[in-house]
């Protein structure tokens, strides 16, 4: 199985480390060597790699979307010439992936899921390499599609022993749980962000209360494509901050290290979905806006 990993980022050295028996190419702006540190396990990995220039979907089989989202264009671009039996799955955070990349691909290529693996790209000093560290390896939950190159993917992750990890549910129960997931990251993202603190201490400030309105405005949205998600969302986040207390958001990252961030795919999308049904989603425009006003001012 010919297999592309697309990003170069923490993501991407995770997956190229976990599918390192296929041989994957890595396709992005810089390749090489990298580190990849599981617990006290650090391992040298230097996958096959290729610049978006070179790169084209007919060469692969199988392509593992692992960039953020402003990497979207050249993804497309990268898709323009991709074969029938092309299979792509992606774990990016975020909605709208169906959006930005059906056509060039049909449904049935495109297999969106979760992940709650966390990983962290950081450059090595030791080492003097670039660097990822895993402090997290959870699920990751994938929808059941009628494709031809399921079953050879599902035999490789048997292969591997990663079967309890990556699980097979149905599209809309694999839907729910994407919702379930941009909801708490409109949460913990944007907020996070703007307070510039860790995940645990979120809760304990004023800004916390805005919780509320994000959640009903974003459940409200969901409501409209059939999706009833009346679990104890608020609950269920706060539980979330307390489990990652320590970790800096991605977002609080980006904004940081003055990299573009996801609010587009996340925040953004609630809007642009609420706006098409006239829904009010005022409170999720607001930290849009504001996010980037942040990120301008860096
Ligand atoms: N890390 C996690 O624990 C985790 C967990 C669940 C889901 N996710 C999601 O997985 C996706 C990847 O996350 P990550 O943590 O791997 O991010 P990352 O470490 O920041 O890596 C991002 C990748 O996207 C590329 N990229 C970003 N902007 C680009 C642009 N304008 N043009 C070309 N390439 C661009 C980066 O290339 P350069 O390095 O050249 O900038 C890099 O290869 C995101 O959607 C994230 O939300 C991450």
């Amino acid at each position: 199985m010919r297999l592309a990993i697309i990003g170069t980022g923490a993501m991407a050295r995770y997956y190229a480390k976990l599918f390192d028996i296929l041989d994957p190419v890595m396709v992005g702006r810089h390749g090489g060597p990298f580190l990849l540190k599981n617990g006290e396990q650090k391992t040298l990995v230097t996958p096959r790699f290729l610049p978006w220039s070179d790169a084209h979907a007919f060469l692969f089989d199988v392509v593992i979307l692992a960039v953020k989202w402003p990497a979207m264009p050249l993804v497309r671009e990268f898709l323009q010439d991709a074969p029938q039996e092309l299979l792509v799955i992606s774990t990016m955070n975020g909605m709208g992936q169906e959006e930005a990349l059906i056509p060039p691909l049909a449904p049935e290529q495109l297999m969106v899921g979760i992940t709650t693996d966390a990983v962290t790209a950081y450059w090595d000093n030791q080492a003097q390499l670039p660097a990822a560290r895993v402090s997290a390896v959870g699920q990751t939950i994938l929808p059941l599609l009628p494709h031809p190159f399921l079953p050879l993917w599902q035999k490789q992750l048997q292969i591997l022993n990663l079967t309890s990890s990556w699980k097979f549910l149905s599209a809309k129960m694999v839907l729910r749980e994407r919702w379930i997931k941009l909801i708490a990251n409109s949460v913990i993202n944007p907020l996070t962000a703007l307070a510039n603190v860790p995940n645990g201490e979120l809760p304990r400030l004023p800004l916390w209360s805005l919780s509320t309105a994000l959640i009903h405005e974003a459940t409200n949205v969901a409501k409209t494509i059939g999706l009833s998600i009346d679990d104890d969302l608020s609950s269920r986040i706060l539980q979330l901050c307390q489990a990652t207390a320590t970790n800096k958001s991605s977002m609080l990252q980006d904004i940081e290290q003055r990299k573009v961030t996801e609010i587009d795919a996340i925040n953004g999308y609630i809007v642009r979905m609420g706006h098409n049904h006239a829904i009010d989603v005022s409170t999720h425009q607001a930290l849009v806006h504001l996010i980037h006003m942040l990120s301008q001012q860096k």
